[in-house]
């Protein structure tokens, strides 16, 4: 007994600290005044950091900070909330437009996890109030003063923390009354936050609300869209109302029933949303230049695959050398899971497996991005095992790679997303089409079912507005074919699976592709795995022979 609770305390893991932010505190303040221009009159904006998130028993996953926040703050470390205001507030100091609240030192969990951050160094963030995290309570306190209070929906993934309290010198295990979980409550109860929370019904009624006379039948339709993501609410009264009657006057009176549904709360979970989408669709060149670093870190990791690779290896084998080219270049994960996918398994639009342990010869579709100082790469590579594609393989991924070109070339300012899209699905098609693998540019869908592409940023899909294309955007271009055993085409194709993607920075002077280096026309790639590995020499032991 007395051995297994040393067991569990020498290996209670808690990694409670994300990745530090490499951007200056003036980075930050920017952003933060940018975001602060675009907010409604008289609100306050509520951004809480990520949760600690339990992996199993006594470990946590390894903490990584909310992107939202991080992007706003730099502050990398949990229990942390940010509050900013569109007007001055004032106290014994003078104004502020901002307050961030942090953990206290802890000494004891700083034996186990390093050093925690505190109020001393939020300070050198830049923030113009800072309090410790139990401020936050009182602080919600006088929440309904404000017009709105713009916040995301909470997401029910969190749960209590424990943390330590010492008596008479001893140690005792209790709950943590300030931890995430709690200050959340106490936001919930400050704004009133219904238990039964229907989203839908209340973005509904807010748009009801910003409707005038002259926009009715624009908030109609937006509400009739709002319902098609949950039809039982056409069975709201007030949403039934607003939706079947055109009479203006009647709209007033379903105003006044929707003014006093909503009486109770100024929270707003639309707005935020709305404002780091716009804020974060084009980038800082700060940000830029992490992306660059997090893409050409990735790049790296393709090329030495390529040389690498060989038919006996297997697709683990294959993730690890890239994560270990991230590692070598200070890169402290990837931004998504690593796909590595062999033949069938290159089909599996997002498989992480990664299991097969003999690639043959079969086309490795790998989709791996490393992540830099929080900013992530997306980068796919498809490449023969053996380092020639077959006629069918190269047929393939040369219609993928047309279909890339004529995106990538049409990625300028003021394009739109659909267009580019729309230029490579009809390269696609009629690819297919040629080689009889369909009848109908419809039928392609069948064989590209995903979209062309996203902003890479602090998210791996970052948020953005994705209508027209602006300079300092960061996307991908990512067409790709599938075709699954089983598909009603010549059993030839079958078990093929390609997408090629890279990283485009959009400039007022055309794209640039920041991906390029890793090769990715046919020649280039089989051309590049004839080239000498340095892992050639490389050579572990064979694991059976260390077992005894
Ligand atoms: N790696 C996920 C994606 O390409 O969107
Ligand atoms: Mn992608
Ligand atoms: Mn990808």
């Amino acid at each position: 007994m007395k051995n297994l609770f040393v067991l569990i305390v020498l290996f209670s893991f808690v990694f409670g600290y994300g990745q530090k932010s490499k951007l200056s505190a003036e980075h930050y303040h920017k952003v933060r005044e940018v975001f602060r221009q675009k907010m409604p009159d008289n609100s306050v904006a509520v951004l809480f950091s990520a949760p600690i998130r339990n992996r199993a028993n006594d470990v946590d996953y390894i903490y990584h900070q909310d992107p939202n926040f991080f992007y706003l703050t730099g502050w990398h470390q949990p229990h942390s909330v940010l509050m900013i205001y569109k007007n001055p507030q004032t106290d014994s100091q003078g104004v502020y437009y901002e307050k961030i609240y942090v953990p206290e030192r802890d000494i004891y969990m700083e034996m186990w996890n390093g050093k925690r951050y505190d109020l001393e160094q939020v300070k050198l963030l830049g923030f113009e109030r800072a309090a410790e995290r139990g401020d936050f309570k009182n602080d919600t306190q006088s929440l309904d003063r404000f017009d709105r209070v713009l916040m995301f929906e909470f997401k029910n993934d969190i749960r209590s923390q424990k943390t330590y309290v010492f008596r008479d010198n001893v140690r005792y295990k209790v709950d943590d009354p300030n931890d995430l979980f709690d200050l959340k409550a106490a936001f919930r109860e400050a704004i009133n936050f219904p238990n039964d929370f229907n989203r839908l019904a209340h973005s509904a009624y807010q748009r009801i609300m910003e409707a005038d006379e002259d926009s009715l039948e624009e908030a109609r339709e937006a509400v009739a869209s709002i319902v098609a993501g949950d039809s039982l609410l056409i069975y709201d009264e007030i949403i039934k109302d607003f939706l079947n009657k055109a009479d203006q006057d009647f709209y007033r009176e379903v105003k006044r029933k929707t003014a006093f549904a909503l009486r109770n709360y100024n929270f707003d979970i639309e707005t935020l949303s709305l404002i780091m989408a716009d804020l974060r669709e084009v980038k800082t060149k700060n940000e830029v230049d992490l992306l660059k670093k997090a893409v050409a870190i990735s790049v790296v990791g393709q090329i030495e695959v390529m040389k690498a690779m060989h038919p006996e290896m297997g697709e683990r084998e294959i993730q690890g050398i890239h994560e270990f080219v991230y590692r070598k270049y200070g890169a402290a994960d990837e931004g998504y899971p690593s796909i590595v996918g062999a033949g069938e398994n290159g089909c599996v639009l997002h498989y992480i497996e990664n299991d097969k342990e003999e690639i043959q010869n079969q086309l490795v579709l790998m989709d791996l991005g490393a992540e830099f100082y929080g900013y992530t790469a997306d980068v796919t590579r498809t490449i023969p095992a053996n380092g020639v594609f077959s006629p069918e393989q190269k047929a393939l991924y040369q219609i993928v790679y047309d279909s890339q070109e004529a995106s990538i070339n049409a990625a300028l300012v003021g394009n739109s997303f659909r267009s580019i899209y729309k230029l490579s699905y009809d390269v696609v098609a009629q690819g297919l089409l040629q080689l009889g693998i369909i009848s109908e540019p419809s039928e392609a869908k069948k064989y590209y079912p995903h979209g062309l592409s996203h902003h890479i940023g602090l998210d791996v899909h970052d948020p953005g507005n994705y209508l027209k294309l602006e300079a300092d955007m960061v996307i991908t271009i990512e067409p790709g074919i599938y075709i699954p055993e089983n598909s009603p085409c010549d059993p030839k194709w079958w078990s093929i699976g390609i997408r090629i993607e890279d990283d485009i920075l959009i400039t007022q002077d055309g794209p640039v592709n920041l991906s390029a280096g890793a090769p990715r026309d046919w020649e280039g790639i089989e051309a590049m795995m004839q080239q000498e590995s340095a892992l050639k020499d490389f050579i572990l032991p064979e694991i059976k022979t260390l077992i005894q």
